[in-house]
C-alpha cells in the first residue's frame, strides 16, 4: 500500500545532510525496496518508509563529521540510510553526495546516482576502445539511454534493443536500434556485426540475457546491471562506485553533455504513485522523475 503522509523534517545524524528535495528521481529500485526484497540496503528501517533513494535540493542542515558541504549549496546524491526522497525534506549520505556544478539543472542531477552513475561504472568496466562495437540490451530505459549516449560519446557502435515505442529515442542519439518484439533479436545483430559485439550491458537480466550474451565475441565482456547470474555464463555483474568523487565525474559528464539523461517525465509529488506504476511497469522510456519544490 502507498499513502502520502506528514513527518517531521528527519534530523541528520552522523555523516548525513538534511535537504530541502527539490527533485527526486524514480527507480525500479524504489519498488523493490518498497516489497521489501532488499532490506539491508537503506537501512533495513520497518515500514511505513519513504520511497525514494536518490535526489537533488539544497542543505538545510549538517549532521556531524560532514565534510564538504555548507548551508545553501545545491547538492545531489543518494539517501542510503532510510530516508526516501519522495519527499519535501530528506537526508542524504554526505559521503553519498556531491555538489550540483553552476549550469547544470536539479532535474539531470537528480538522475545521476543511480542510472547516471551506473552507466559510467558500466562501460568503465567494459573498458572498450573507440570504434568497438557494443550491445546495450534494455536500451530505452533510464540506464540504457545513458548507457548508450555515453557510449556514443566515446566513440563504439551501439546497437541497442527495446520495444517498438523506444526507437526514437535511441536513434535520436545514434543507436542502431532492433525492435525485439519485431522478430529475431541475435539474427538481427548479426546481420549487423557477423562476428559479434566486442561488449554487452545488459539492463534487463533473465532469459533475455542468456539470448543475447552468446553475442560476445568474449564472455567476459558481458556487464549486467540487474541479474547477478550473469557469473554463470562468464559474464561480470557491474561493480557500482556511490562516492562521491564518481558523482562529481558524472556531473561533469553532464555538463559536457555526453551524459544527457533523456527524461521523459516529470511529475509533481502529488502524482508520486503513477511515477512509480510507470516505472514498476518495467517498460519504462528514459528517466521519469518527480519535481518536488
Ligand atoms: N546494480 C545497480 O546498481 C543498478 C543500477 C541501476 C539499475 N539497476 C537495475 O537495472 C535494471 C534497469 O534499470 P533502469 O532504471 O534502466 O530501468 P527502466 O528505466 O525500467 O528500463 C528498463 C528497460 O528495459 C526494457 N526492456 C524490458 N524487457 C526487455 C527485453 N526483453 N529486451 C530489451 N529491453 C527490454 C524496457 O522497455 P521495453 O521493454 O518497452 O523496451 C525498459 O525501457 C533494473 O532492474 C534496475 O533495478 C541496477
Amino acid at each position: 500500500m502507498q499513502e502520502f503522509f506528514d513527518r517531521p523534517d528527519p534530523v541528520p545524524g552522523r555523516g548525513e545532510v538534511l535537504i530541502r528535495v527539490d527533485v527526486a528521481g524514480v527507480n525500479p529500485l524504489d519498488h523493490l525496496l518498497r516489497a521489501g526484497l532488499v532490506p539491508g540496503l537503506d537501512g533495513g528501517r520497518p515500514f511505513p518508509r519513504v520511497l525514494g533513494v536518490e535526489a537533488a535540493g539544497t542543505v538545510l542542515a549538517l549532521g556531524e563529521y560532514v565534510d564538504g558541504f555548507e548551508v545553501g549549496d545545491a547538492v545531489f546524491g543518494f539517501a542510503l540510510t532510510g530516508g526516501g526522497t519522495y519527499a519535501e525534506t530528506t537526508v542524504l549520505s554526505a559521503p553519498n553526495t556531491a555538489r550540483i556544478p553552476a549550469g547544470l539543472s536539479a532535474t539531470v542531477a537528480a538522475t545521476l546516482p543511480i542510472a547516471g552513475t551506473t552507466a559510467v561504472d558500466a562501460l568503465d568496466q567494459l573498458a572498450l576502445r573507440a570504434g568497438a562495437a557494443l550491445l546495450v540490451n534494455g536500451v530505452g530505459g533510464g540506464v540504457g539511454l545513458a548507457v548508450a549516449r555515453l557510449a556514443v560519446g566515446r566513440e563504439l557502435r551501439v546497437i541497442g534493443t527495446g520495444s517498438t515505442a523506444k526507437r526514437e529515442h535511441a536513434e535520436a542519439i545514434g543507436v542502431r536500434f532492433i525492435d525485439y518484439t519485431a522478430g529475431d533479436v541475435v539474427a538481427a545483430v548479426r546481420e549487423l556485426v557477423p562476428d559479434g559485439v566486442d561488449g554487452i550491458v545488459d539492463m534487463v537480466g533473465g532469459a533475455s540475457l542468456r539470448t543475447v550474451a552468446p553475442l560476445a565475441r568474449h564472455a567476459g565482456n558481458v556487464i549486467a546491471v540487474a541479474d547477478s547470474t550473469v557469473s554463470d555464463l562468464g559474464g561480470r555483474f557491474v561493480e557500482r562506485r556511490l562516492d562521491r568523487e564518481n558523482l562529481e565525474r558524472a556531473a561533469r559528464l553532464a555538463l559536457d553533455g555526453v551524459l544527457a539523461p533523456v527524461i521523459t517525465a516529470v511529475h509533481p509529488l502529488s502524482d508520486a504513485p503513477a511515477a512509480l506504476a510507470t516505472v514498476e511497469n518495467g517498460h519504462a522510456s528514459g528517466k521519469v522523475v518527480i519535481k518536488v519544490a
